[in-house]
């Protein structure tokens, strides 16, 4: 018997939390586009598949195995596999900061540290100051603890610091934190420039504000160039969320949080209640992959890659968009963020670009207030010089279609 009378089946109710969670529209939009292999797609945050050092990552998990099985496949501490925090704490000491292990709480994926700190630093209501727009995993993530998203303005060098102290009055002098992309935003791709990280840094001291630095992109710049981290900046005051899933594989599930020490205990014991740990011998393997200066060759390149790909994209849209549309020209990550010309709804206009067979996420669902319509995430990680091309035009034509009907 599959079904039960009303008599003996079981009485249970969504939480007030779950029943306030839906899924992901942008998830939806990727899903229903991955299933046509023929569309051409911009939508997807995933990074390039070439990128991955596939027989690296094999050979490392036979060489943790063969010499070290037995632990590798063991329960193990929640804040991590210590030789790896060790190099992440040494890796991230730049600019004369110390970063020290015990700052350093290995996550299942940089996702995992933004669901961890809504939890410790969230309570219903409270004001989160986001980047507008913003990564919509993070409104996601931190959604699920009820905050109020305030939102900071930005242009092309990224958030504006100067509006800090107005935005700090509308939260009523206080925020759980503000939540920035620095370097390569998703979605715009933009980056923070050196002046206004010193800027921000400063105008957070003096607000004593949180500051939550998310970086999955940072080493990802065309030219390798390194920009400084907000954390090096302030360590005792900054936040610092990290990602193995764009320079070796998302799959992996592997990132870290960096914190003040008692912020970063705090998240350990979060993180009890969650899982654990993350993977003993997923953080074995990296170490093994990392340790010896790997990715010196290997991010030079992924960067040739991406940077070829996102060369190709500007080049096809300048030829190909009309008048009136504008995009970012970002120099690393993997995205463009396009404002197309008013009165055009991407969201609306999705279905006849599939119909082109071409797809890209619709600008709404990043705005945590007031989203602005006309706007849309171009990602160049996945699709190759040529195919690029080919989108870019076809995405060309259903935008000047959508305005001659406007
Ligand atoms: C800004 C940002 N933060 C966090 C994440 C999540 O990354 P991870 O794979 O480490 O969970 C992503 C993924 O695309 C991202 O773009």
């Amino acid at each position: 018997m599959d079904t039960q009378d009303k008599e003996t089946s079981p009485v249970w109710q969504f939480s007030a939390r779950a029943q306030a969670l839906s899924g992901s529209a942008i998830r939806d939009i990727v899903k229903k586009i991955s299933q046509r292999p023929e569309v051409i797609s911009f939508a997807g945050g995933l990074p390039s598949p070439a990128t991955f050092p596939i027989d690296t990552i094999r050979a490392a998990f036979d060489t943790v195995l063969s010499r070290e099985g037995k632990a590798a496949l063991q329960y193990s501490p929640t804040d991590g596999y210590a030789p790896l925090r060790t190099w992440i704490a040494d890796t991230l000491s730049t600019n004369g900061a110390r970063i020290t292990p015990e700052q350093v709480l290995m996550v299942s994926g940089s996702q995992q540290g933004l669901d961890l700190l809504g939890k410790v630093l969230i309570n219903e209501g409270d004001p989160v100051i986001v980047e507008t727009p913003t990564y919509v995993g993070a409104l996601h993530a931190m959604g699920i603890y009820a905050p109020r998203f305030v939102s900071i303005p930005m242009d092309e060098e990224g958030l504006n610091p100067a509006a800090l102290p107005e935005v700090m009055k509308r939260c009523g002098g206080r925020a759980s934190f503000l939540y920035t992309i620095p370097t390569f935003q998703n979605p715009t791709g933009r980056t923070l420039s050196h002046a206004r990280r010193v800027a921000l840094v400063e105008q957070a001291a003096r607000q004593r504000l949180l500051v939550v630095d998310d970086d999955p992109y940072r080493l990802l710049d065309h030219a390798g160039t390194t920009y400084q981290t907000l954390l090096s900046m302030s360590p005792a005051a900054v936040v610092h969320l990290g990602s193995f899933s764009k320079i070796l594989a998302p799959g992996i599930r592997l990132g870290y949080v960096v914190a003040p020490l008692a912020l970063a205990q705090k998240l350990e014991q979060a993180k009890q209640g969650a899982d654990l740990h993350t993977s003993t011998l997923t953080q074995m393997m990296a170490y093994e992959v990392i340790k010896d200066g790997f990715l010196d060759t290997h991010l030079p390149a992924s960067r040739k890659i991406y940077a070829a790909q996102c060369a190709a994209m500007l080049q096809a849209m300048e030829q190909h968009f009309p008048r009136g549309a504008t995009w970012t020209k970002p120099t690393g990550g993997m995205f463009v963020w396009a404002t197309l010309p008013a009165g055009i709804d991407a969201a609306q206009m999705l279905d006849a670009a599939l119909k082109e067979n071409v797809g890209y996420v619709p600008g709404g669902p990043f705005f945590a207030e007031a989203p602005s319509p006309n706007t849309m995430r171009l990602s160049f990680a996945t699709v190759t010089p040529e195919k690029m091309r080919e989108g870019i035009a076809r995405l060309g034509k259903v935008i000047a279609a959508s305005q001659a009907v406007k």
